[in-house]
């Protein structure tokens, strides 16, 4: 039986792993996780006990991370501070968990030879615009725009690094924008939805005209194992699934599922620096290790994301005044 310690086990793409590798696998499981705001056990019920062990900790704690990856066959590093917005008000956290936290779970993989797989955004090649037939691919030069985004790139090239100079056996997957059950009602798709569910408009930043390539949860978590079982080390692969929106379209789409008319939201104060367009060009893990996303259809998979939430109230309810209380006080 393989062990795998994934980090950031209990947040929104870590518990989608989990779940996924647990159903799909024999492997073993140990999550390691600082439960911050961002952190929900919940998303981690019912797991067998024999094939799931979770920790509260933190990835910059050396001690417990020495141990924990001296145990592991493969580390999956999925913790970090991951809201742009947040990343705005209060960046040490990021440069904290993205950077240092990275920096001592390779210092522990290198130490003990254990493969590496570091979970990483397309933010890191900054944006695109509109209009640009181009998308990212493996070789478009890294330009960040966010603290969130940058601390992204110093932990990719951190790891990149520790593979060149010190034999790291390490890959990289660089995703794009992910939706789904268990997504924390800060970020963009939970916040409308659960905005319409307790009777407040959705709220669009700027005109709304900013481009995310959005893929289903359980499709990234798919790729990542490919990239474990599969993966060249020393490679970085992008993984997306052809799903440009632009977020005025994505709104109305949330609406009309909810039996809304489509523009009864809301523009607000935009982003500052916020990115106008990401697109991600997959073919590398496509053709090389014969990836396939199973959900192409974005609206089918947008409407079962909304039944979840209308099913689900027990597990983001907790969340939602604060969170609504914070972006109060930004103006959005
Ligand atoms: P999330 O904020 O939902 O979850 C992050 C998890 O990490 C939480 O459980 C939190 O408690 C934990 N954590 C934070 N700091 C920690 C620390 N110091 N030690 C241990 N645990 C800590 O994030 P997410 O959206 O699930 O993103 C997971 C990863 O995927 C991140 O690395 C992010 O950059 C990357 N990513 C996210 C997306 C996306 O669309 N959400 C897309 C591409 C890549
Ligand atoms: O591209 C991958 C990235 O996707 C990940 O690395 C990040 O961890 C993840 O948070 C996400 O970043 P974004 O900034 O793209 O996601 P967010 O959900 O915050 O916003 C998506 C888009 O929606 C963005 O253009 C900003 C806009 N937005 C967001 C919120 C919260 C709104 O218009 N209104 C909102 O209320």
């Amino acid at each position: 039986m393989r062990k795998l310690l994934v980090t950031g086990g209990a947040g929104f793409i870590g518990s989608n792993f989990v779940h996924y590798v647990l159903e799909n696998t024999d492997d073993h499981v140990t999550v390691l996780d600082k439960l911050t705001y961002a952190g929900n056990l919940a998303s981690l019920d019912g797991l067998d006990p024999e094939r799931f062990t979770f920790v509260k900790g933190d990835i910059a704690d050396a001690a417990l991370v020495d141990g924990l990856v001296e145990d592991a066959d493969v580390v999956v590093h999925y913790a970090a501070e991951s809201h742009n917005d947040n990343s705005l008000h209060d960046p040490r956290p990021f440069l904290d968990t993205n950077i240092i936290g990275t920096f001592t779970l390779i210092e522990a993989a290198r130490k003990h030879d254990v493969r590496f797989h570091h979970i990483s955004t397309d933010e890191v090649y900054g944006d695109l615009e509109l209009d640009d037939p181009e998308r990212f691919t493996e070789q478009t030069p890294y330009n960040p725009s966010s603290p969130y985004s940058s601390t992204k790139a110093g932990s990719d090239l951190l790891v990149r690094a520790w593979v060149r100079s010190f034999g790291l056996r390490a890959t990289i997957s660089n995703c794009s924008n992910n939706y789904g059950p268990y997504q924390h009602v800060e970020k963009f798709i939970p916040r409308q939805i659960t905005n319409v569910l307790t009777g407040e408009r959705p709220k669009l930043y700027g005109a709304g005209e900013n481009v995310r390539d959005w893929i289903h949860a359980n499709d990234h978590s798919s790729a990542v194992l490919t990239i474990i079982d599969k993966g060249e080390i020393g490679e970085t692969y992008l993984v997306g699934a052809d799903g440009e929106k632009n977020n005025k379209q994505v709104v109305e789409l949330i609406l009309e599922t909810l039996g809304q008319p489509s523009d009864a939201y809301d523009h607000v104060i935009d982003r500052p620096g916020h990115d106008l367009r990401y697109a991600i060009d997959s073919t590398k893990l496509r053709t090389q290790l014969g990836w396939v996303p199973q959900y192409s259809d974005f609206e089918s998979g947008l409407a079962s994301t909304v039944a979840w939430y209308r099913d689900n109230e027990n597990w983001w309810k907790p969340q939602k005044a604060e969170t609504e209380a914070k972006y109060q006080l930004q103006g959005q």
